[in-house]
């Protein structure tokens, strides 16, 4: 278990915590933290193991290990439930709390995520980008995955953002995280046992995760509501924040 670095803004109940995507980190959801701020909802956002401020932690050997951190985090917090919100690989940690941890959760939002496992295709991709983040760097591995993750008409200050976030991770937790990724488990048979209100966004143009896997999450689990962004690419809060905002200040109301 490690100490993560994190923010932690307000108080009180319900509690929004944050799982962030790669190779990303924490500041990749200052729009939602500032959202929550304004509507006074307490909101923690940390920096998962080997990125951000987390960088110099021990590096985590599975996406369990991340979903652990995150409980512990809630622990030395004193926060006993809370509406944890996962992108991509945040949603794979989200999911892994929510199979291991679902008496810790009052909701759950899942933004460009996925349930499955890697197949082979996707092993091979892990490991050109572990070559790549050893050698060319992070930039290089974050360059890799635009045609994937942002469309052709994205916003050049959001994809001038996203590479900032990714040229400022260290490659030693890239590497960390895509072996994570590469090994985690098939999540798809847990989604029918979460019981707490839970949302799906997906961005109509994200190749990464596209909406088809958006819905087999919708459908499989118990009452969830599927929003489709138009447009949008992999990075749906940084991309449409208003839009996302909307979701998320929604499922807050839905945990109250
Ligand atoms: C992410 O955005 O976190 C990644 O695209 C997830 C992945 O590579 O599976």
């Amino acid at each position: 278990m490690a100490h993560l670095a994190h923010e932690n803004v307000g108080s009180g109940s319900p509690v929004v915590l944050f799982a962030h995507a790669f190779p990303m980190d924490r500041r990749m959801y200052r729009r939602q933290v500032d959202a929550l701020a304004k509507a006074n909802v307490h909101a923690i956002a940390p920096d998962l193991r080997g990125f951000g401020a987390s960088r110099d932690l021990p590096k985590a050997g599975s996406i369990d290990d991340h979903a652990d951190d995150l409980v512990a985090l809630l622990d030395r917090l004193g926060v006993e439930r809370a509406v944890v919100c996962g992108l991509s690989m945040g949603g794979y940690v989200a999911l892994s709390l929510a199979r291991r941890h679902a008496s810790r959760l009052s909701g759950l939002l899942l933004a460009d995520t996925k349930a499955g496992a890697d197949d082979d295709a996707a092993k091979q991709a892990r490991a050109a980008n572990i070559e790549r983040a050893r050698h060319d760097g992070v930039i290089a591995v974050f360059d890799a995955m635009v045609p994937n993750v942002l469309p052709p008409d994205a916003d050049r200050a959001v994809v001038e953002e996203l590479r900032g976030l990714a040229a400022a991770q260290d490659p030693a937790g890239v590497v960390a995280a895509l072996e994570a990724m590469r090994d985690r488990p098939d999540a798809t048979s847990a989604l029918a046992s979460i019981s707490v209100p839970t949302r799906v966004i997906v961005g109509s143009a994200d190749r990464a995760t596209p909406l088809a896997q958006a819905e087999i999450l919708a459908r499989a689990i118990p009452g969830a509501q599927l929003t489709v962004l138009e447009g949008a690419g992999h990075f749906t809060c940084v991309e449409r924040p208003s839009e996302f905002n909307r979701v998320l200040l929604d499922l807050v109301s839905a945990c109250r």
